[in-house]
């Protein structure tokens, strides 16, 4: 397998258990003082501002895809088949309270993953479907693979750092694969049409980062409703200069999820 900075899936588990981040467990608490280090340069999101947002507990986002099936990364899994050991936490911003928790009773991970072709895709099935609560359509086409993302997301709100109790966004702008892969390193691996990068290049400062993997990147399609266009992947470090985040082209795997997502 090819080296890339991304999360591995034991990792993931370190990071949420550390963190307290299980069923069971406290999160960690709000953070306290004026400055404020949010997602990677972000904001807090309001309640119901992102309704479809899902955090998973091996600290992992993720989207509803279907009511019963929530949209991750493959990274965030171990392989495909019956899982009963995901909790997903559904319509809160604040992991300590409010909120539905389902368990999950079925992974599937994309086969591609891993492979030449790319797909950091996975569908959780959940135990029962999740009611009052909007699915995040995801883009069929590269219409919207552009312009200003939006990103979410319980992750670390500075390389390094903890996860986070309450959810935060930010908004990153696209940055074309030429670009994206002209640092050199790791971004030499990037698969084009598997791949969407998104950031701030010359300055950083803004990126989803550890913890917010699986996570959507989306924003308003032609008729002003959201759409997901990308599932947190990978990058180097988080909000560095040069060094892009790197998402999942949702719109390359639509019809391979929607395949999957009527098998399972
Ligand atoms: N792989 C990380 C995770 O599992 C996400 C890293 C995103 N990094 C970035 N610089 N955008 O949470």
């Amino acid at each position: 397998m090819r080296f890339r900075e991304r999360c591995s899936l034991l990792g993931i588990i370190a990071a949420a258990a550390a963190v307290g981040l299980g069923t069971a467990a406290p999160a960690q608490a709000a953070p306290a003082g004026d400055v404020q280090p949010y997602i990677v340069g972000g904001t807090r999101a309001a309640q119901g501002e992102f309704p479809w947002m899902v955090r998973l507990s091996m600290g992992c986002g993720g989207a509803m895809y279907t009511p019963q099936i929530v949209l991750t990364a493959a990274h965030c899994v171990s392989r495909t088949g019956p899982n009963t050991g995901i909790t997903a936490t559904v319509g809160t911003v604040d992991l300590n309270s409010g909120g539905t928790r389902v368990r999950s009773t079925y992974v599937h991970r994309s086969p591609t993953y891993n492979t030449s072709t790319g797909g950091d895709w996975a569908l959780v099935k959940l135990a029962s479907p999740v009611s009052g609560v909007p699915t995040l359509p995801i883009a069929t086409t590269t219409a919207y693979n552009s312009g200003t993302f939006d990103i979410a997301g319980w992750g670390a709100a500075r390389e390094g750092g903890a996860q986070q109790r309450y959810l935060l966004k930010a908004k990153v702008p696209f940055v074309d694969d030429a670009t994206c892969a002209s640092p050199g390193g790791i971004y030499n691996d990037l698969i084009p049409r598997a791949e969407l990068c998104a950031g701030n290049m010359a300055s950083g400062g803004v990126d989803t980062c550890q913890g917010d993997s699986g996570g959507p990147m989306f924003r308003r399609d032609g008729s002003g409703n959201w759409i997901q266009v990308g599932i947190t992947s990978w990058g180097r470090g988080c909000a560095r200069p040069n060094a892009p985040g790197v998402y999942t082209e949702v719109s390359t795997f639509a019809s391979a999820i929607a395949d999957a997502a009527r098998r399972i």
